[in-house]
Parts: structure tokens; C-alpha cells; sequence
């Protein structure tokens, strides 16, 4: 069964909203935190190792009342179950939508087209398990008999984000091969890559759920080539492995049958990482890590089908996003997480983010009259505040910012961890409190300012405050942590799209673009006259061909 196809703003929930936003949209959140000495735990969910704290958002109890009466008209409950039980919630391009499938027990039962899908994933899981084992004890073995000491992951967008995020986020964790990703058709990233490897020791891993993405595709065929230079056709075998649905294709690249890992088309790829796509995280920190990010995840699963909205983080997330994009117009949401390790973490939301909900038509098929799909963005803390804080404290936009650390650090320095996590809470602190003009000017007194200074400099050290900041306090940064972390974000994906009414999991919008460029291509290598293009585009491609 299909999604719903409600439109948000035709509730009862959505007119009272608007008419609650006109009541509160001015109030400063301290007020809220004088009144209500309980508010921060009245706004914490505790659950396992997370401690979530959205206090310190511009809304009161009525706001999240008004929102969760949002989420039960458009009927969220029921898309959760449809999600989960494997309907075909993806109507645009007729597929079900089973990421959580890939992260369930054994003891499951999902069924796809007449048949449990559960047997099929665990023995996916098992072939990663085997053949990561050989490659990570040396005994699977390259054309000279070395053991593979460098893994490079051939793939993008889904099956390049998603790995290279959880690969660097994971580095505690590593063993001994060095991983690579190569995903931009710009020549110079594989070369960059090739300048470091030995195609003795070299295992490549092609990741292409279409096995037909023209960067994928053209890193492949130049790697290829440059491993032949050294090596026998023969010798792709032991060197090339791919992930794909798309097995004839993969067999015409030259890899042979049994170096193939699925992939189904009940998996989009930037929600993928949970599937042999995740196999160069397997090989980087081991099977059994690979193993717990999935449990982690699949925790995270249960505690979004079963816990109540009002305590369900995923859920609470999601409508805190809908209050600021669709009430407060805010454009962005920035993701700023305390720790070196997710450092990618951004980059990867903007894919599983953006292209899943930067959709402008409803499931009715007609055009929205609301914003959907924010702009996320994000740098790791202490680094973004010495970027782009600066806009967030004193700018004009206002930008609701996650921010994410973790209790315990996992090399144990105290003294950096102190100073990295006060930081961390001192800068959601700021944001709520700003600094008023009395505070400013007893400062100045205090350091003996004269008069006119201070008349001069007061108003630019005015702080507004009432910076919206979600908090999530994580006890470490663990595999399993790491795991719930990445599905909490897919799930408020998934609730906004509901919400929204969107189809979250096809991207239509990035094809334009891929057709065009197979066609420019094949004209930058024509002599012929090129009439069918605007005179910008025209221009420009006179002037490449010149240069080139
Ligand atoms: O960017 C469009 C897209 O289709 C993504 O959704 C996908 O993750 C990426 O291209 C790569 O696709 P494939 O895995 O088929 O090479």
C-alpha cells in the first residue's frame, strides 16, 4: 500500500500552528527557561547512550502538542509500518523501501514479491564476513602471492558517501589495509589515488548499484588499465570485486561471477552503507564492527517503530525541522559534530538529505505551496567556530544547528576532551543566552573602558541570543553509537518526507544534468556547427574547445 498523500498545510494541526507561530515567534527562549524550571527535562530523551536536549529550540509544550498533531494527520504511524513491512512506498519508481531490512536479525521475515528477503541479506552478510576475513589475515592473495595491504573504493554519491564517512568516522577501529575512495570523473582524484598504490597489493571494490554511472564506470576502465600494465587479464580476478544489481554489466567490465556482491533494488543508494556497498567498512575495521554498526542501527530501528512520538528521536528531530523550515523559514540546518571523526558526517547528510527531500512536487503530483528539503551543512566543532560561527551567533539568517559529541574520548586525553566538550556546551549556552547590553557594558566598566568607547562599541558586542541548537550528548563513539547516529538521521529524513508529502527515495532532478553532459561530451569532440544550446552555453563551449 501506498503512502498517504495528505497535504500538511490542509490540517487542523497546520492552521493552529500558524496561528501559534504568530503567538510565540518573538518570545526569547529564556523566558521559557525562567518560567519552567523543569524545561531541560521536560526536553531530554534519555534513551541507551544518547542524551538528546532540544530545550533550547523557540518552542514551548504547545509547539511539540501542535506538532505531533501534525504527525498524526498526515498519518506517520502508518507510513513507519509501511516502511518497515516492505510496501511499495517508493511509487515513482515502483520499489519498496527496505534499508532497515539490511540491519534486521535473522529471526526476521520481510517479504518481497512473495519471498522472505531475510535469507537472502544474511547470506550477503555472510559471503562480506568470508571473503573480509581472507582479505584482513593475508590469505586471500594478489597476483604475486602478497597479501593486499590497500583497499580502494571505486564508487559515488550513495556508494562512495555513505563508506567514506563511516570509514574515516570508524578509524579508531582500523586494522592494518589502508582504504581509498576514488569517485570524481576528474582525472586528477584517481590519479592523485594511483600515485600511492602497488597494483600488487591492491584490492579494488567497483560499487555501483546501476553499474552504469559514467564516473564509476571511467575510474573503473582507468584503473583497469593501469593494473594491466603490470598484470594479466587473468590476474583481475584476485584484484577486482564489484557491488551492483546490475550482474551482466559487471561481467562485461571483466569481473568474474563470484567476486560479485548484491545489491537490490529495494535499497536506495544513499541509504546503502548497510549493504555489501558498506563492504570497504567491513574490510577497513573488520567484520564484526561492521556487524555492530548494523545492530546499532537496527536499535535505532525499533526505538523509531515503538517508542511514543513524544520520546521517539527521530520523530521529535523531524517536526523540530518542520517548525523552523516551514514557520520560521528557516533555509538551513547546520550539523556540527563535536569530534574529528565525522568529519564527513555532513557531507554524507547533504546526499541521504537533499536529494531525498529537495523535491518541489507532492504525492499528489502537483506543485507544493510550502518549503521542503532544507539546505544541511556542517563542519566538525572546535574548527566551525573559528569559520563560519560568526554568522550563526550575530548574523541576520536563522540557522537551527544539531550539535552532536561524545562523552568519552577514545584516546582517553582528558585535558583535550575537557576543552573540546566545554566548548561544545558553552557555544549552545551562547546561542541561547546571546549577551545583552547591560552585560556588555558592565564588562567594558570592568576593564576600564572609557565613555565613548563604549558608546562607540556596545552595539557590535550585542548578542541577540535565541539560536535554536538541538543537543546530542553520545557516550563514545563506538560502531554500535555510530550506527544508531546514522539511522536517527535517515528516519527524520523519512518522517519530513512523510510530512511533506514528497516521495523521498527517487531524485529525478539529478538526471537533467547527466543527459546534457553525455551530450556536451560528444560535442567537445565534434567539428561540426553546435546550434541547440543558449549563447552562454555556447560561448562556453567554444571557449573550452579553444583552451583544449
Ligand atoms: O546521484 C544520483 C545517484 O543515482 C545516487 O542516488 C546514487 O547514490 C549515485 O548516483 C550512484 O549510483 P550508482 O550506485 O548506481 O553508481
Amino acid at each position: 500500500m501506498a503512502l498517504p498523500k495528505i497535504n500538511p498545510t490542509h490540517t487542523k494541526a497546520w492552521t493552529k500552528l500558524q496561528k501559534h507561530f504568530d503567538s510565540i515567534k518573538d518570545v526569547h527562549m529564556t523566558q521559557w527557561f525562567s518560567e519552567n524550571k523543569n524545561r531541560a527535562t521536560d526536553m531530554t530523551i534519555k534513551w541507551r547512550d544518547f542524551y538528546v536536549d532540544y530545550s533550547k529550540n523557540r518552542m514551548d509544550a504547545k509547539t511539540m502538542d501542535l506538532l505531533l498533531e501534525l504527525a498524526e494527520e498526515t498519518q506517520l504511524k502508518a507510513a513507519i509500518e509501511k516502511q518497515f513491512q516492505g510496501d511499495v512506498i517508493n511509487e515513482t519508481e515502483g520499489r519498496e523501501v527496505l534499508h532497515t531490512a539490511l540491519r534486521s536479525p535473522i529471526t526476521s521475515k520481510i517479504m518481497v514479491d512473495g519471498e522472505d528477503i531475510i535469507p537472502e541479506i544474511h547470506e550477503a552478510k555472510a559471503k562480506i564476513k568470508a571473503f573480509t576475513d581472507d582479505v584482513v589475515e593475508g590469505k586471500r592473495k594478489g597476483f604475486t602471492n602478497k597479501a593486499f595491504t590497500d583497499i580502494v573504493n571505486i564508487g559515488i554519491g550513495g556508494s562512495d558517501l555513505g563508506p567514506a564517512m563511516v570509514v574515516e568516522a570508524l578509524q579508531y577501529y582500523k586494522n592494518q589495509l589502508t582504504t581509498h575512495f576514488v569517485s570524481n570523473v576528474d582525472g586528477d582524484h584517481v590519479n592523485e589515488v594511483l600515485k600511492k598504490l602497488n597494483p600488487e597489493t591492491t584490492l579494488f571494490v567497483i560499487v555501483s548499484k546501476t553499474f552504469t554511472t559514467q564516473e564509476t564506470l571511467s575510474n573503473a576502465n582507468t584503473i583497469k588499465d593501469w593494473f594491466l600494465k603490470s598484470a594479466s587479464k587473468g590476474d583481475i580476478a584476485k584484484h577486482f570485486v564489484a557491488v551492483s544489481t546490475n550482474i551482466e554489466n559487471v561481467k562485461g567490465f571483466g569481473i568474474d561471477e563470484s567476486n560479485i556482491f548484491p545489491m537490490w533494488n529495494w535499497v536506495g543508494g544513499r541509504f546503502s552503507l548497510w549493504s555489501a556497498v558498506g563492504l570497504s567498512i567491513s574490510l577497513a575495521v573488520g567484520y564484526d564492527n561492521f556487524d555492530k554498526l548494523l545492530a546499532g542501527a537496527h536499535e535505532m530501528d525499533e526505538h523509531f517503530k515503538i517508542e511514543d512520538f513524544k520520546t521517539n528521536i527521530p520523530v521529535v528531530l523531524a517536526l523540530i525541522g518542520i517548525w523552523y523550515t516551514n514557520f520560521f523559514e528557516s533555509e538551513s540546518e547546520a550539523v556540527i559534530g563535536y569530534s574529528q571523526y565525522l568529519n564527513q558526517f555532513a557531507t554524507y547528510l547533504q546526499q541521504a538529505n537533499m536529494e531525498s527531500n529537495g523535491k518541489s512536487v507532492d504525492r499528489n503530483g502537483d506543485k507544493v505551496t510550502y518549503q521542503t528539503g532544507n539546505i544541511v551543512w556542517g563542519e566538525p566543532g572546535t574548527n566551525s567556530q573559528h569559520a563560519f560561527f560568526q554568522l550563526i551567533h550575530q548574523g541576520t539568517k536563522l540557522i537551527p544547528a544539531d550539535f552532536i559529541g561524545f562523552a568519552k574520548s577514545l584516546h582517553g586525553n582528558k585535558d583535550h576532551q575537557d576543552k573540546l566538550m566545554s566548548n561544545f556546551i558553552a557555544q549552545t549556552e551562547a546561542l541561547l543566552n546571546g549577551k545583552s547590553r547591560e552585560e556588555v557594558i558592565s564588562e567594558f566598566k570592568a576593564q576600564d573602558t572609557s565613555e565613548a568607547a563604549i558608546q562607540q562599541l556596545t552595539p557590535f558586542k550585542i548578542f541577540k541570543g535565541n539560536k535554536p541548537t538541538n543537543t546530542l550528548l553520545i557516550d563514545q563513539l563506538t560502531p554500535e553509537s555510530l550506527g544508531k547516529l546514522v539511522a536517527l538521521y535517515e528516519h527524520k529524513i523519512f518522517v519530513q518526507g512523510v510530512i511533506w508529502n514528497v516521495y523521498s527515495y527517487d531524485q529525478f532532478g539529478v538526471e537533467l544534468g547527466k543527459q546534457l553532459a553525455t551530450k556536451i561530451l560528444k560535442e567537445l569532440n565534434t567539428t561540426d556547427q553546435l546550434a541547440d544550446h543558449d549563447s552562454s552555453t555556447l560561448n562556453l563551449l567554444a571557449y573550452y574547445k579553444q583552451l583544449t
